[in-house]
């Protein structure tokens, strides 16, 4: 076996690379809770290895979590999946029961509940602008199409690949309204925000610490309505303006915490303990 096999874990996060991700301390938390031990750790593979790791899965592991560059890779390996991720072309959280792999993505409900508790919003009838058409972005909307939100407008670099989501969503979805533009297309980007209850930040921009912001941020000015809410989970320069400006706002780290809290029930069918996995996630 070429990557590291974990020792006395029944779960664990698959990527590459992951060493810097803080879903073993954020997970063992809430296993700890429950007097199972940190049983969570992490897996790093190169592609080439994926089916070898799935191998070593099905007879080893109760579980896993997959994060970048894999969500879409996994999927040919799965037994059954959920209409979301089949949907979204994206896998997160594998439970896996006689050597069988049960598939979902929990990052549509881990965004969903941060909207719910930082802002009050529900997703059935939401209106929202993404920023961003990315893998994050993708599962997210799918999520949303798929509980009823009333607008999708997705803002882009790329104006292709936010068509081609679109598109998508449109088939699956013939009466979501769902329109695109340009990110750099002051006016259209402007009206999306002006008809959206929420703007979704899922640019990788902001980052890295001199990053500078995704769109022009002076479009936000008198939107005292809107929420942001940035995927990255620190203060980027969005949410330092939104700050200073009196716009609702909130960082990623959230999303983070309740798709783990998701993934947790998926697999145990127990209540995950959101306060102390919070605490995990800090101490991590
Ligand atoms: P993730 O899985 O985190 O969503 P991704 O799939 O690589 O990552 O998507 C990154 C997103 O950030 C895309 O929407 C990308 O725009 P393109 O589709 O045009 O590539 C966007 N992005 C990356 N760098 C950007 C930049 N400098 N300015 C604007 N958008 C950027």
């Amino acid at each position: 076996m070429n990557f590291e096999p974990l020792k006395n874990c029944k779960y664990a996060v698959l990527g590459n690379p992951v060493a810097h991700s803080k879903s073993p301390q954020m997970q063992n938390a809430g296993f700890e809770f429950y007097g199972m031990g940190s049983i969570y750790g992490k897996i790093h593979v190169e592609r080439e290895e994926l089916a070898e790791f799935v191998e070593y899965a099905r007879k080893n592991l109760s579980g896993f979590n997959i994060t970048v560059p894999y969500k879409q890779d996994i999927i040919p390996f799965v037994d059954r999946i959920s209409d979301v991720a089949k949907l979204s072309h994206s896998v997160n959280t594998v439970k896996i029961e006689n050597g069988r792999f049960y598939a979902t993505s929990t990052d549509g409900i881990g965004l969903a509940t941060a909207l719910q508790v930082h802002f009050n919003k529900e997703v059935k009838d939401l209106k929202v602008t993404f920023a961003g058409a990315g893998g994050a972005a993708q599962a997210a909307a799918w999520y949303f199409a798929c509980n009823g939100a009333g607008s999708i407008f997705i803002a882009n670099r790329s104006l292709a690949k936010a068509e081609q989501l679109s598109a998508e969503l449109k088939k699956a979805f013939p009466v979501l309204e769902c329109v695109v533009c340009e990110l750099s297309d002051r006016e259209k980007m402007s009206d999306f925000i002006k008809k959206s209850d929420v703007l979704i930040q899922s640019t990788s921009v902001g980052l890295k610490d001199d990053d500078g912001a995704p769109f022009e941020l002076d479009i936000l000015d008198g939107m005292s309505d809107l929420c942001v809410y940035d995927l990255i989970y620190k203060e980027t320069k969005l949410l330092k303006y939104c700050r200073q400006h009196g716009i609702k706002h909130a960082n990623g780290s959230d999303m983070l915490l309740y798709q783990g809290a998701a993934s947790f029930e998926f697999w145990t069918n127990r209540k995950a303990p959101v306060d102390a996995m919070r605490q995990g996630l800090e101490n991590a």
